[in-house]
């Protein structure tokens, strides 16, 4: 049986590419820091290196989803050192969550993604890398960050095509358990919305009623994103519900 170490498997993505492998018959171990009985977590910390070998011995495949705050520790050193220790253990494949657009935004969290995407590709490691667009939960933080104050400030232009995470980690355990394919295919949501009116759609949902303040957002990144350079391109592919599905999803419990 096909054993596959996912990092970030306890957070928002990664919990459901444990449960997709778990359902396909494919066996996780999850790298966390967290000290826990859980018979198939391993302990380790991407920022120190500490517990990586334990966490990689015997992996067939890496699922690569951790993210920290701390970006440079975690996502870039943190990348670097779980590359040399899958290069040293012959991981087999390399599996990689990236986010639609990053080429062409100066925002800092997308070049550190961009610089994991290169140091992946030149580790000699077989990988696949899946970009995808923002994810539900991500939007919804954002409006409801925005939606608190009554007048509720927007950076003006700003789109967004969020999608399922349900529908990623999907994606990523199919990938998981074919070869390694280097860029798979962009996915996306199905449909792009602005973010005055996905604050719109999470306000009616909450019953609020917020006065809009359109913010121009100035510099390359503010441009990046009023020109949707985070939406997907003509080759993408649609995938899972709409924001509104999700949040009457949440609605309902
Ligand atoms: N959010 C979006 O809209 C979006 C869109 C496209 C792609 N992505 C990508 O999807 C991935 C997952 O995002 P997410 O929103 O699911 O993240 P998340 O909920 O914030 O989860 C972060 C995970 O990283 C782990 N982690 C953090 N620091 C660590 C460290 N030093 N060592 C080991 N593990 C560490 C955490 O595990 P413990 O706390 O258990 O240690 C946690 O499981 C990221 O690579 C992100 O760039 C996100």
């Amino acid at each position: 049986m096909l054993t596959v170490l996912v990092t970030g498997g306890t957070g928002t993505l990664g919990r459901h590419v444990v449960s997709g492998l778990r359902e396909a018959g494919i066996q996780p171990r999850v790298l966390t820091r967290r000290e826990g009985k859980a018979a198939d977590h391993v302990t380790g910390d991407l920022a120190t290196g500490a517990g990586l070998t334990a966490a990689v011995s015997g992996a067939d495949t890496v699922i690569h989803c951790a993210t920290h705050v701390r970006y440079r520790r975690v996502d870039i050193a943190g990348t670097e050192r779980l590359l040399a220790v899958a290069r040293e253990h012959g991981v087999g494949h390399f599996v990689y969550i990236s986010i639609v657009g990053i080429d062409d935004n100066p925002f800092s969290y997308y070049r550190t993604k961009l610089r994991a995407e290169e140091l992946i590709a030149a580790s000699g490691v077989p990988y696949t890398i899946l970009r995808a667009t923002q994810f539900h939960e991500l939007i919804l933080s954002v409006v409801a960050g925005l939606a608190k104050p009554p007048l509720a400030p927007v950076p003006k232009g700003f789109k967004s095509q969020p999608i399922d995470t349900e529908a990623v980690a999907a994606r990523l355990v199919t990938l998981a358990a074919g070869e390694p394919v280097g860029r798979a295919r962009d996915i996306g949501g199905p449909r792009v919305d602005t973010l005055a009116d996905l604050l719109q759609v999470y306000c009616a949902t909450r019953s609020k009623s917020r006065m809009l303040l359109p913010i121009g957002v100035p510099g390359k990144t503010g441009r990046a994103f009023r020109a949707g350079a985070n939406l997907l391109g003509p080759d993408g592919e649609t995938l899972g519900g709409t924001f509104d599905e999700f949040l009457a999803r949440r609605s309902a419990g």
